[in-house]
């Protein structure tokens, strides 16, 4: 599909008189997608089982005549006061006791039978008027599901969960081991919600949970929202509704949910993009969110917000001038067919008065407009050439929620944080030009030269039986440190690290150092391979197969092997024994390419490379620094979106875009 543009619009907000207005400056700026009626709950149902449509009819009526696709919403983020009023019990609870309050949003938890139920009459209401109406095109189920409750009513369906999961209460002791300070449990109904922290908060905390009891609340919360959103989609269903469900996720960065599982209930994903958000700082944050979420259903997404403005509660971000485009293309050459800011006119009242729109709170167009409007011209002027891209991946990196939640509840040591592991491999094979999809480990491999599990906490038997038959075939696996430290209750294998993966690496290891400092410790290549640095966690490993690639050059382990790697089949298996810093792994990476079969490219600092196969290969380069970039050409190509043709290299503006394809197939395009 072509890429569309679209905006976030609450016309409940704003005088009735207005409407129209909106709708043409919308149709004029070339948006094509409106996403309404999230957050609407009290507008649409004033009290319990009493419904106005009027209004929501009237929006949607005046955006189709505008020729607006609409997204409708299902408001139930933000459950009414009077809804609050005759069931406080909704007020999800905190691990520290406090209750979140009304007035606010998302202030419910999704396993109170009232909020169930309150949910499932306004989803039927909206299904029955609008499910099977033509002037709706998608629906969005309630807005960013997030949230972790200890409620009375959670407390009572943990133990069903763990009931239904466990059988019986031996098999849950046997499991977690609660053998361990006396915590062997006669009965699931004595099993409490954990203290939420995580254990290294602070070096010795008595409140530190069985880590099985605590990964276990961790998916038994992340399978509540998946069953709330459930109950939503089936109310839908069975009301005949025929649009597309989705619901707005939140990118990489968000661990709460695991979003694997969470896809699989919808027909396509989306989500919501803010990159300045990013703490990062770097491009391939965003771009790591862009392709994990592609990677849930590896289909195209959609973006429901996408940030055009300044935006924040207390404090403000600025995006630079050019950065919405160059966000948008970079959304887009990652697989979004449908971007959609956030959103189309700055608040005037409540909390989100100082996140900009595409128009002011005083509602007359101004640069974002004017800038957006041109974005589109210029979007739709690629015609379909973007319709039928695809991103090329190579490589691909794991991404596995059970290691993740694992390591919230121990973290063990800072350098092995999940996120910031993850991005560093990703910015490695990136900023070498490297195409990578982000995946779940039960996903295919077969078409991937090289698969890095930066943080492969978790294992089983199936995962590992997947990763061996993919190295077999000549795959290339990159193991970082701490891998197969746990099986799927987070319990410690009777084997030496990596455990079930110690096979396939080729290697044991022998002893663990985790410092606090951050002092690098210098490593050595061997034979030719690359020197580079660890920090924070190092592991002192013998080989059993594997060949050494480096040597720790200092501390402790000086001499001992620092990087091996292992031919099994027809692939191989490389072992990084230390957090490795982003030279480091750029470094390796660069060094078992050619093995792997990759080609690797030199690009400008914050120049970003995405290639894309489509009617004719292309590549997008995106300029992510506020300087000029020059990057070289292999053969004269064709910018698309310039129409200038370019011989050996092209100059790339500040925070600029280019669209290349061979000459010859740019012709045959155009
Ligand atoms: C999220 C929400 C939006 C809005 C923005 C800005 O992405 O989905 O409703 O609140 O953040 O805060
Ligand atoms: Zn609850």
């Amino acid at each position: 599909m072509r890429p569309r543009l679209g905006v976030a619009y609450y016309p409940e907000q704003w005088p009735r008189g207005r409407w129209e207005t909106d709708a043409r400056l919308m149709a004029e700026a070339g948006l094509a997608v409106v996403r309404i009626g999230e957050f609407a709950w009290v507008e649409l149902e004033p009290s319990a089982g009493t419904f106005d449509f009027g209004w929501l009819d009237d929006a949607i009526e005046i955006l189709v005549a505008n020729e607006l696709a609409v997204m409708l919403g299902t408001p139930t983020a933000a459950p009414p006061a009077w809804l609050i009023e005759a069931h406080p019990e909704i007020l999800p609870r905190r691990a520290d006791g406090r209750v979140h309050p009304f007035g606010h949003r998302r202030h419910y938890c999704p396993n109170q039978p009232a909020m169930r139920e309150a949910s499932r009459r306004i989803v039927a209401a909206l299904a029955d008027r609008y499910g099977t109406d033509p002037r709706v095109e998608s629906w969005q189920i309630d807005n960013e599901l997030m949230g972790r409750c200890v409620c009375a009513v959670c407390r009572v369906r943990f133990q069903d969960w763990l009931r239904e999961r466990y059988g019986s209460i031996e098999a849950l002791n046997e499991s977690w081991g609660t053998a361990f300070w006396s915590q062997r449990y006669d009965d699931f109904a004595q099993i409490p919600p954990p203290e939420l922290g995580t254990a290294a908060a602070t070096l010795f905390r008595t409140h530190a949970p069985n880590p099985s009891l605590a990964l276990d609340f961790r998916r038994f919360t992340s399978d509540s929202h998946i069953a709330y959103l459930r109950l939503q989609v089936d109310e839908l269903r069975s009301r005949g509704t025929a649009q597309p469900i989705t619901t707005n996720l939140m990118g990489f960065k968000f661990g709460e949910i695991d979003y694997h599982r969470l896809a699989a209930e919808l027909d396509v994903v989306a989500w919501d993009n803010y990159p300045a958000l990013d703490r990062s700082g770097h491009w391939s944050g965003s771009a790591l969110a862009a392709d994990a979420m592609r990677g849930l259903k590896n289909k195209p997404v959609w973006i429901v917000e996408q940030q055009v403005g300044a935006l924040g509660w207390e404090i403000l971000h600025t995006p630079r001038r050019g950065q919405m485009r160059l966000h948008t293309y970079q959304a887009i050459a990652h697989g979004a067919e449908l971007v959609g800011y956030f959103r189309w006119r700055t608040a005037r009242h409540g909390t989100e008065q100082h996140w900009y729109g595409v128009i002011d709170a005083h509602g007359r167009v101004g640069r974002r407009y004017r800038e957006l409007a041109e974005l589109s011209k210029e979007i739709d002027a690629l015609g379909d050439v973007l319709a039928e891209a695809t991103v090329v991946s190579p490589a691909a990196l794991l991404h596995d929620y059970d290691s993740r939640f694992a390591l919230q509840v121990q973290p063990t040591n800072p350098s092995l944080a999940y996120e910031e592991s993850a991005q560093r491999h990703y910015e490695a094979l990136r900023t070498l030009g490297i195409g990578v999809d982000v995946i779940s480990p039960d996903a295919d491999l077969s078409s991937y030269r090289l698969v890095t599990a930066a943080n492969l906490y978790v294992v089983d038997e199936s995962v590992v039986a997947s990763l061996r038959a993919y190295v077999e075939g000549g795959g290339t696996l990159v193991l970082a440190p701490r891998a197969g430290v746990k099986d799927r209750s987070n319990v410690v294998p009777e084997l030496p690290f990596p455990t079930l993966l110690a096979d396939l690496a080729g290697v044991e290891v022998a002893d663990v150092a985790s410092l606090l400092d951050d002092d690098p410790v210098r490593i050595s290549g061997v034979d030719g391979a690359p020197d580079g640095e660890f920090r924070g966690w190092f592991e002192q490993i013998e080989p059993k197969g594997a060949h050494v690639l480096a040597l720790y050059a200092e501390g402790d382990f000086a001499e001992t092997p620092a990087v091996t790697i292992h031919s099994v089949g027809d692939g191989r298996v490389v072992y990084i024994a230390g957090v490795a810093d982003l030279a480091t792994l750029r470094n390796l990476y660069q060094a078992v390419a050619p093995d792997a079969g990759l080609v690797t490219a030199a690009l400008p600092d914050g120049v970003e490379c995405v290639q894309l196969r489509g009617q004719a290969p292309l590549l997008m380069f995106l300029n992510h620094a506020d300087g000029e970039r020059r990057v070289s050409l292999d053969g004269a190509k064709r910018d698309l979106i310039t129409g200038v043709e370019h011989e050996q290299s092209i100059r790339l503006a500040p925070f600029g875009v280019a669209l290349l394809a061979p000459v010859r197939a740019a012709v045959e395009t155009a």
